[in-house]
């Protein structure tokens, strides 16, 4: 096996405390790495480097784990500009724009959704993404949701099956139908092609019983259980998934004190979404809360055309550091580590030895300047 000496990196981000600075990032100046078969075979400073059978030299830049997004919603057809503008415009967001969206899938061919993930991920890929989590949740008929989770089956191992978005027009008048169908035959087609389930636990989706069902449903179908919650005002869902042990739990808008000491002293990792804030005009969600309490917390795109159409991790660490209290250490590595620990992998978003070697080269010399420089598009290298 071939292996390759990396130089020239002038900050290394390991997310490994037991080595380099001794922080949660791991960080090592002037520092190399050596690659071999895909994972990261040593890390530390570039004087005791190894020899390796190739070498290639950074001159300098800042390296950082690729970024987990695991939270994202990319099969889908159709724009919602005009109903963003609106809301700039100051109409509030409503989780009914998800049926548009919905109706445009539907009209949608394979091709042309398979065109439109490939488009996303690829802009995810020049802007240090590595990992990434695809729902579905547009289709919300069998057919629909099968073909959407087989689509995004093509780019990711994570796939989350999202039928339980919102109860489609079709079953306005009789949710519980729905629910039924979401349980049975959609998720009997699902599964094949899902590692993930996920609910909509809200005020004008799905309820918490509906969500328990849901979920001990898909549990029995083999798939693992995630949760939207909390993203339209205070409810029951977050509690819902601490008690249940779920890797994450995801928007956390509106957060009760019950629901931060809920995360605190559960494994759940809260998942923080600011593309939805910022696009919504909603309050950012108190993630000083819930570091200081020690919950632990992750970053992610939730990219979807509705609520945050943005593919870029970079961008949510900037907010995040300006707008929700968050260090800058840690919100890269919530959208590293943090992500990977919301997926339940210990493979990804570190670069410690055993780990894969999924890296974004930056063009800066600390990753202090993802946040420093928002908007400026630093990662000029993704390798995984
Ligand atoms: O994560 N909250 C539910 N689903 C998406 C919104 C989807 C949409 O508006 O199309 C979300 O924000
Ligand atoms: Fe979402």
């Amino acid at each position: 096996m071939t292996s390759v000496l990396v130089t020239g990196i002038g900050e290394l981000v390991t997310n490994d405390p037991q080595v380099g600075d001794g922080s949660a990032l791991g960080l090592v100046t002037d520092a190399a790495l050596v690659v071999e078969g895909g994972r990261v075979a040593w890390v530390g400073r570039r004087v005791d480097a190894p020899a390796a059978d190739a070498r290639t030299d950074l001159g300098g830049r800042a390296v950082v784990p690729g970024f987990v997004d695991s939270h994202a919603h990319l099969v889908f057809a159709g724009d919602r500009g005009p109903e963003f503008a609106a809301r700039m415009a100051g109409e509030p967001y409503a989780a009914g724009g998800i049926r548009t969206t919905v109706a445009a899938t539907r009209a949608a061919t394979d091709e042309q959704l398979t065109a439109g993930v490939a488009r996303l991920v690829a802009e995810m890929r020049r802007q240090g993404t590595t990992t990434v989590e695809i729902k579905s949740g547009y289709g919300l008929t069998v057919l629909d949701e099968a073909r959407s989770l087989a689509i995004a089956r093509g780019f990711t191992e994570e796939t989350t099956f999202l039928g339980a978005h919102v109860v489609p027009p079709e079953f306005a008048e009789d949710p519980a139908g729905y629910v039924d169908l979401v349980t049975g035959p959609m998720l009997a087609a699902a599964a094949e092609h899902a590692r993930w389930i996920d609910v909509f636990c809200e005020t004008g989706a799905f309820d918490v019983d509906q969500a328990r069902a849901i979920l001990a449903a898909g549990r029995e179908a083999g798939l693992a259980g995630r949760l939207h919650a909390s993203q339209l005002g205070p409810g029951p869902g977050i509690e819902l998934a601490c008690e249940l042990g779920l890797a994450a739990v995801d928007h956390c808008t509106f957060l009760t004190d019950a629901d931060v000491a809920a995360l605190a002293a559960s494994g759940t990792v809260a998942t923080l979404l600011p593309g939805v804030e910022f696009s919504t005009r909603s309050p950012y969600p108190d993630a000083r809360a819930l570091l200081d309490a020690g919950a632990v917390v992750a970053l992610a795109s939730d990219c979807n055309p509705g609520s945050s159409f943005t593919s870029s991790l970079p961008f949510c660490v900037a907010v995040a550091v300006r707008e929700m209290g968050m260090t800058p250490a840690e919100a890269l590595w919530a959208a590293t580590r943090g992500g990977a620990r919301a997926l339940g992998r210990d493979d990804v978003g570190r670069l410690s030895v055993g780990a894969r070697a999924h890296y974004a080269v930056l063009d800066a010399p600390s990753y202090l300047h993802l946040a420093y420089r928002p908007g400026v598009p630093l990662v000029i290298d993704t390798v995984s």
